[in-house]
């Protein structure tokens, strides 16, 4: 097979057969086949899109292409939640605790910072220690030990999405609702999961920025997952401004236990409440949301998942102290605030711009070998319906280089819409559910 024809075909817009698929899936995963010709396929699926087959074919390729885990000797409902990525999107490192100090097993495969968004990779990561690179026989112990463990795609659990996950980052092929699809199911289908919580994000810092768009892709995985016999739901959740406050990788994972000590931005504690109940649902711990809801709050409210955080910490080689002492986690040397230029309210952001700023002062990453600053990023004092005077700091910029801070300030400026008056309703935090609710 010639992977220019497969190019050319999938450009000009032609089907390619399942077999055509595993063979690009499987040439690119053990490199026999270079990043300039993958990215011009992936760019291909970004402007033709795929037909049902196809992205069968490229999931099931992407599962297939390593380990696909089982857990059955572990005694209670494996669950896991995955995101499609925001800015200041942190539930992960939350809800992981919260569920499996309620007794499920949430074995979490996650990625890195991808284009705009950040990676829960790369937030652990900041944590002294931490390792995501478990081997499989590391991972198990490690689950049955806490009930949940975080690692990243090995070379032997769904290395094909290690690698085009990595290559898409920067080469502008992430917004693609089929290029999503298999990434997600093909990690997540390969952790051995019986039941799949998706946070399908819409607004202005989402891949898919309108809601119509969000919904298919969440239609996409869903479809997906329930073929392949998986308890599955998805929730169409706001991203039309930065979760909590904190963006970027040290300064989110200070806010995560902020969350888990009962205090923290109201907006990330609802998002990991509800979702974290959805998990208890579909993992059969609960008969009904609201039940859901209350036993995950009862895991904050105790101190459980916040023990159960260190836990996962210790043995996963980080410093459990940074969860009595934030402190402890790396620090931008310097600082500077963005003043409000106008008195009135906070009407709007583009957020996409606040996660492209992160990314600018070194929170994620231009090139595939780039390495990211753990210490920088932004936190965000003035929200949707805030209101603010003129000269009031909006955000306070962590930035350990004058050049790049002068190449992300401009972004952060002009992402604040401030307006003479609040005309505009809020969004709600969660707009739909899309597959199992029972
Ligand atoms: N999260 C993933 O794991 N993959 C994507 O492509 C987007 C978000």
């Amino acid at each position: 097979m010639l992977v220019t024809d497969l190019i050319r075909r999938k450009r000009d817009g032609a089907e390619l057969q399942r077999d055509e698929i595993a063979f690009l899936v499987d040439s690119y995963t053990r490199d026999a086949i270079p990043d300039y010709q993958m990215s011009a396929w992936l760019m291909a699926v970004v402007l033709r899109g795929m037909s049902r087959a196809e992205l069968a074919a490229l999931t099931e390729s992407m599962l297939n292409s390593g380990e696909v885990l089982s857990f059955s000797e572990l005694p209670a409902p494996k669950v896991d939640k995955h995101s499609t990525g925001g800015v200041g999107d942190k539930t992960s490192l939350v809800i992981a605790p919260i569920v499996a100090s309620a007794g499920l097993y949430v074995p979490m495969i996650s990625g890195r910072g991808l284009g705009h968004t950040g990676g829960t990779l790369d937030k652990l990561e900041s944590i002294p220690g931490f390792s995501v690179n478990l081997s499989v026989a590391d991972f198990r112990r490690v689950l049955a030990q806490c009930g949940t463990g975080l690692i990243g795609q090995t070379k032997e659990i769904a290395p094909a999405d290690k690698k085009i996950y990595a290559l898409r980052d920067v080469t502008g092929t992430v917004e693609s609702p089929y290029l999503i699809c298999a990434s997600i199911m093909s990690k997540k289908l390969a952790e051995g999961i019986d039941a799949l919580v998706l946070d399908v994000k819409t607004g202005s810092g989402a891949f898919m920025k309108a809601e119509k768009d969000a919904v298919f892709l969440a239609e996409l995985m869903v479809e997906t997952g329930q073929r392949l016999g998986k308890r599955i739901a998805a929730l169409i959740t706001d991203m039309d401004q930065p979760l909590g406050r904190a963006v970027g990788n040290a300064l989110e994972v200070a806010e995560c236990v902020d969350i888990l000590n009962g205090q923290g931005p109201a907006d990330l504690r609802e998002l990991c409440l509800v979702l974290s109940a959805w998990m208890f649902l579909l993992g059969k711990r609960v008969q009904g949301i609201d039940q859901g809801r209350e036993l995950a709050e009862q895991m904050i409210s105790s101190g459980k998942a916040r023990e159960k955080f260190r836990e996962m910490i210790r043995l996963q080689g980080g410093n459990p102290a940074v969860v009595d002492d934030p402190g402890l986690l790396p620090r931008a040397a310097q600082t500077a605030d963005i003043k409000s230029p106008a008195s009135g309210f906070v009407t709007g952001f583009m957020c996409e711009q606040i996660g492209t700023a992160g990314v600018l002062l070194g929170g994620g990453r231009a090139r595939k070998e780039d390495s990211v600053d753990p210490a920088v990023g932004i936190m965000v004092h003035k929200k949707v319906g805030d209101r603010v005077t003129a000269g009031e700091p909006l955000c306070t910029i962590h930035y350990n280089s004058a050049e790049r801070l002068q190449q992300a300030q401009p972004l952060i400026v002009q992402s604040y819409r401030i307006e003479s008056a609040m005309a505009l309703q809020k969004r709600a935090l969660v707009h739909r559910i899309i597959g199992d609710q029972s």
